[in-house]
């Protein structure tokens, strides 16, 4: 990687800035519409932050959570393991976030110093970039030339430490003009699809075009699609993914239209503890979310909803993992092992 690239992925968004005083966060609820930051002066008001889906998407809310960490102990050093638990408490999906507060309670336990866990939460967010300039690198190179993609939610900057996951690879294969066509899922009911990835590739001019979540499948009916790519939140030890709800139901669409399924996700999203994809805990918002819409009734009183907000797409049906240590084909337990070990 050239520091041309890596300059130009750190200087594109900046949704996650820490000032050395408090956490600024790009408040991601009111984008594309208003560009506005959130000042987070304590690790309550991270974890709210995070609750409330300011900052979002699996590595962003582990980079958070870890500054989060240095906030709490800068203002009483005996407060780690109460803000520790807050932090974990803000979302249950994404291993990540659990990941990078148990690497901060790996040094705190060793040093006890605040400059020390500082220089640890400012290390995981640096090596986020870094390693996903690394996995867009690996992506792109299993797309051929001329290919259509289509991608779910939002994987870009704004989730990650910078460049993104599944929209790094789709950043790097249009900067080496490999793409003919991008499709990003508006992903109801959050729109990040709509709302955060058409603002990312908008701004990176990257021509692309939104579909609802249904249209997929008569999308990879009318016209070959050659890749779906995707973040993740969890990766189990078999390989299982848990991501953004409508991820199964595309990567069922894909199987049946010889459409091939990529995983992009870095090593702090693999869960070894969590032996398969049913033991993931999903994410069950209110029913609001889908009964009304800026603010709006959209139906009737007092109407229920089942709104899980992510969803697990079978080892079987995934044909690429790509993190940053190296491609997993065909993803069975062993392979993972073999990577992670
Ligand atoms: O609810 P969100 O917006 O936090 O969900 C985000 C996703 O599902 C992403 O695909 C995932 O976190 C990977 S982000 C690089």
């Amino acid at each position: 990687m050239t520091s041309q690239t890596v300059a130009r992925a750190q200087s594109a968004v900046q949704p996650i800035v820490w000032t050395g005083e408090v956490l600024r966060l790009l408040d991601q609820r009111v984008l594309p519409a208003q560009e506005r930051y959130l000042d987070c002066k304590s690790a309550a008001e991270v974890a709210d932050a995070i609750h409330g889906m300011a900052v979002r998407g699996a590595p962003a809310i582990g980079i958070a959570a870890a500054y989060g960490l240095v906030l709490a102990v800068r203002a009483d050093s005996r407060s780690f393991d109460r803000a520790d638990a807050v932090l974990a408490a803000s979302r249950p999906t994404a291993i990540n976030l659990r990941w990078a507060l148990a690497r901060m309670r790996g040094i705190w336990s060793r040093s006890h110093d605040v400059a020390v866990l500082e220089k640890e939460a400012r290390r995981i967010h640096q090596e986020d970039l870094s390693q996903n300039l690394r996995m867009a690198e690996l992506g792109a190179a299993l797309l051929p030339q001329g290919a259509r993609v289509l991608t779910h939610c939002n994987t870009g900057a704004l989730a990650t430490g910078g460049h993104g996951t599944a929209l790094g690879v789709i950043r790097t294969a249009h900067a080496q003009g490999k793409l003919a066509a991008v499709y990003a899922g508006e992903t109801r009911p959050w729109l990040q699809g709509a709302r955060l990835t058409a603002w990312e590739l908008q701004r990176e001019g990257i021509e692309a075009k939104l579909i609802v979540d249904s249209a997929a499948a008569y999308l990879m009916s009318r016209e070959k699609i050659d890749w779906v790519i995707v973040g993740a939140d969890r990766i189990a030890a078999n390989g299982d993914t848990a991501n953004k709800i409508g991820t199964y139901m595309l990567a069922v669409a894909a199987q049946r239209h010889g459409t091939r399924f990529m995983v992009v996700a870095p090593t702090g999203t693999f869960d070894p503890n969590c032996a398969s994809g049913e033991l993931i805990p999903i994410e069950q918002r209110g029913a609001e979310e889908l009964t009304r819409f800026r603010g709006e009734a959209i139906a009737p009183p007092g109407f229920d909803a089942f709104n899980p907000v992510f969803d697990v797409t079978p080892a079987e049906l995934i044909d690429a993992i790509v993190c940053e240590r190296g491609v997993i084909e065909e993803p069975t337990a062993a392979k993972i092992r073999a990577l992670l070990n």
